[in-house]
């Protein structure tokens, strides 16, 4: 990984109100090889700061106008990574602490040890420069870290579109068997998304309940196939073998996880609004949303195809004789959605019919 270094003699800068002290400082650094400059006041400093790429910053504490100690955090603003070495009278010592709490360095006592100046300078700079490579390391890491969790957030995608294209090839597998019930789901996934989304329901609500169209009938592989297959009305004993085909559903769907809002869908497409459905018996909008819809849209596409014991019945028929079912056994609601949905199709086929091509 590239950690950038500073090129050339670091720059340093010398912030001190006497002049002696700031030109004698200045010659010592400079054959030290520094490259240096001075300010003589905060004011003067924050200025050079602002245009100049400065390394280390060497801080008298007492100046008039803007303080050491103020200007330390105004300075670590505009060079965040400035190496501040506080220059400080004995008696100052506390003032230096507090400059050190502020992000400064290192602080050492007047008269200043040039020998010992130019170690801590040393110090400092070695700091500087494991400060800034762990700062680039940070960024680094964290850039990663975004770049595989959208990484990870795709491939988990890609995961339940597979997850759900193969179960829907059991679907059609077990549909191919019954020439009646060929493509039902399909029909059911695309009609209650089309009811969902005339009932204003989010994008991903929409795909959740299509999902559960396709698969709603997924339980149907646990249930005998003399019964599916049988011609003609089912006994008692048959008919509650058929309405296991909900809970079966679920609990081949339940070890994914993220199809949860699917299965939920599923397992109460049998539920009535007056609460004489199954399996568990829920009443109104205590029956999932999706659910109601899927329900209704199953009522309608086993009145409009064709089966062993009833013709099938236009779309208009469907709909008056779904009306009577508002309020009972479906939602008033989601019927009003069907409608819709019906009626505007209903004008396509129309147009379509009368197209003169
Ligand atoms: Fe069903």
């Amino acid at each position: 990984m590239p950690v950038s270094m500073p090129e050339g003699p670091a720059s340093l800068l010398v912030v001190d109100d006497e002049e002696p002290i700031r030109a004698a400082l200045a010659r010592y650094l400079t054959q030290a090889g520094y490259k240096v400059s001075t300010a003589a006041s905060g004011e003067e400093a924050l200025a050079i700061l602002g245009r100049q790429k400065i390394a280390g910053m060497l801080l008298d504490v007492r100046m008039p106008g803007v303080s050491g100690i103020d200007l330390v955090p105004q300075a670590l603003e505009l060079e965040p990574h400035l190496a501040i070495l506080m220059l400080t009278a004995v008696t100052d010592a506390t003032t230096a602490a507090l400059c050190m709490q502020r992000g400064a360095f290192e602080y050492l006592i007047k008269p200043i040890d040039l020998v010992d100046l130019g170690r801590a300078l040393e110090r400092a700079m070695r700091r500087r420069a494991t400060q800034m490579e762990t700062a680039q390391v940070n960024q680094w890491l964290k850039e990663e870290v975004a770049i595989r969790a959208a990484e990870v957030r795709r491939e988990r995608a890609t995961l339940e579109r597979v997850t759900i294209a193969t179960l829907e090839v059991l679907v059609n597998a077990l549909e191919a068997k019954d020439p009646f019930s060929r493509g039902h789901s399909a029909r059911v996934a695309d009609l209650s998304a089309m009811i969902a989304s005339e009932l204003q329901l989010s994008d991903e609500d929409i795909e959740v309940i299509r999902t559960a169209g396709r698969l709603h009938d997924i339980g149907k592989i646990g249930i005998r196939e003399e019964i599916l297959a049988k011609q003609g009305p089912l006994t008692p004993p048959e008919y509650e073998h058929v309405k296991d085909h909900v809970i079966i559903g679920t609990q081949i769907l339940a070890p994914l996880a993220h199809l949860h809002n699917a299965i939920v869908c599923i397992r109460s497409h049998h539920e009535r609004w007056d609460g004489d459905g199954y399996p568990d018996g829920l009443t109104g909008e205590d029956i999932p949303l999706g659910a109601r819809i899927l329900g209704i849209a199953e009522i309608f596409d086993a009145l409009t195809t064709s089966r062993p014991y009833q013709e099938k019945m236009p779309a208009n028929f469907a709909v008056d004789r779904i009306r009577d079912l508002a309020g009972v056994a479906v939602d008033p609601a989601v019927f009003a959605g069907l409608e819709a949905v019906i009626a505007r199709r209903n004008t396509l086929v129309f147009l379509e019919d009368n197209d003169p091509a």
